[in-house]
């Protein structure tokens, strides 16, 4: 099957993301939000840092522009209807996402792939949203995904292994190198074992170990990261790091994934990373 155009549902820090990828590998991209104001704001965003990097020389304005005229926006899903893919990336809520599929059932042709961007809510739980769970599968990027190179791919019970092909074949088209989980685990590979490097480094700054700028500088020098631990969880969002814990600490039973309340004081005072303005870090140019 040839994918060209593909529905992104949800245009927040992933979401926008994918769909520029999408535009920039030459294929045409609708970005849906809950309101068309929101998916034009999630478009916004996206055309600020590619003016960025048009300024900095790493990209042209007209290859911008390109990109741009290739991404539509919608505050509905029944533009489902023109896709040959679609990726959900709402908010990790099982409920809300269930919902999105339920409702491109309504307007999706026959034989559309459905992926979720999901970072740890059970596929298959998510499958039952749509009543056909033989072609949903996960399809998880990394931030940013314009520049990662890994797609993990995992199957729910139900999943097609024509559907997991698929998506595999286009995560290559896409210039990605993506990873295929045989069966379902929650958060993957990736997420599951860097989740547990960040909440401890949010257990440091509980109890008071050092500056979070410390903690961030000791893991690059000393660990070689290329991000300090708390930078990256400003950079993924406080609220979906906890998210994701808090379904390893259930779905798992052990806690050792326990998250410490530092990151439930600073989600309820709005300091949710990068996205904000503010985190562990305060960025001025919010
Ligand atoms: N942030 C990361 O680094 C990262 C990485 C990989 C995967 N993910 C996953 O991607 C998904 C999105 O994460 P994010 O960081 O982009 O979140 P975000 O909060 O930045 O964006 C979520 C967007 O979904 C929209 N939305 C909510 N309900 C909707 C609905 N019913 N219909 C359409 N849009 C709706 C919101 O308005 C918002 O714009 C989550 O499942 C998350 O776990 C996040």
């Amino acid at each position: 099957m040839t994918i060209k155009k593909v529905l992104v549902i949800g245009a927040g820090t992933m979401g926008s993301g994918i769909a520029q990828l999408c535009a920039q590998q030459g294929l045409d991209a609708i970005l849906a939000d809950v309101s068309k104001e929101l998916a034009d704001k999630g478009k916004a965003r996206l055309a600020k840092g590619m003016a960025g990097r048009v300024e900095k020389g790493k990209m042209t304005q007209a290859e911008m522009d390109q990109v741009l005229a290739r991404i539509t926006t919608a505050g509905d899903l029944a533009c489902a209807k023109d896709a040959d893919l679609v990726i959900e990336s709402v908010v990790e809520n099982l409920d809300v996402k269930r919902q999105v599929f339920a409702e491109v059932d309504q307007h999706a042709r026959p034989g559309t792939i459905l992926c979720t961007n999901t970072t740890s809510l059970s596929i298959s739980a998510i499958a039952e949203g749509t009543r056909h769970p033989e072609q949903l599968t996960q399809m998880h990027f990394f931030n940013p995904p314009v520049i990662m190179k890994l797609v993990e791919i995992m199957p729910g019970k139900k999943t097609a292994a024509d559907t997991v092909k698929a998506a595999a074949e286009f995560a290559r088209a896409l210039g990605k190198d993506p990873v295929v989980c045989h069966n379902e685990a929650p958060a993957g590979i990736v997420s599951r074992a860097l989740g547990q490097l960040l909440n401890e480094a949010t257990w440091m700054v509980e109890a008071g170990v050092a500056e979070p700028a410390d903690i961030d500088k000791a893991m690059k020098l000393g660990a070689n990261h290329p991000m300090g631990p708390l930078e990256l969880i400003d950079l993924i969002g406080l609220d979906v790091h906890r998210a994701k814990m808090q379904t390893l600490r259930t779905v798992l039973d052990d806690p050792r994934y326990q998250h410490p309340k530092v990151v439930d004081r600073m989600i309820e005072e709005g300091r949710l990373g990068t996205k904000a303005g503010r985190g562990f870090y305060t960025y001025e140019s919010k």
